[in-house]
């Protein structure tokens, strides 16, 4: 299909629960496939499904490592603290330091259903963070302690 237009503040999905990804299919497949274009079409390093307008909690990442596709992701430990600027491709221009933990360990599915275990330090665990708060119809600006 291709990429997808990105949904941007003021529009309320933003702010709804995603829901949990019973089924592996090929629907799940395509999903992946297009928010993974949409993702490096608009040069982001992460995108939740809901930001292409789609409830699931489906994330995809590129934080200069590698591709990675979360589905039915979860914060299984967090460690630290580190104080950064952030920003999201559903708020073109604006900016905002949060505080986010300095190590994170994430629990996901893949596309198949397999589960895995993944680390971030820095932007990679920032970027957990961020993109799982999505699901929860969390936007960085809530977060934001300062303007820099
Ligand atoms: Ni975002």
């Amino acid at each position: 299909m291709g990429y997808r237009e990105i949904v941007k503040v003021g529009d309320p999905i933003l702010k709804k629960k995603s829901r949990k990804v019973e089924v592996f299919d090929e629907k799940l497949a395509r999903l992946i496939e297009d928010m993974k274009e949409t993702m490096y079409h608009f040069e982001g390093v992460g995108l939740a499904a809901v930001q292409i307008g789609v409830l699931r909690r489906v994330v995809v990442m590129d934080c200069g490592d590698g591709f990675l596709e979360l589905v039915n992701p979860q914060i299984i430990s967090a460690e630290g603290e580190q104080e950064a600027q952030e920003g999201c491709l559903s708020l073109p221009g604006e900016y905002g330091v949060t505080k986010r933990p300095a190590v994170v360990k994430v629990q996901a599915q893949d596309r198949t259903g397999k589960w895995h275990i993944y680390k971030g330090t820095e932007l990679k665990a920032r970027c957990f963070c961020h993109e799982l708060d999505h699901l929860e119809g969390i936007i960085f600006t809530q977060k934001v302690i300062r303007k820099e």
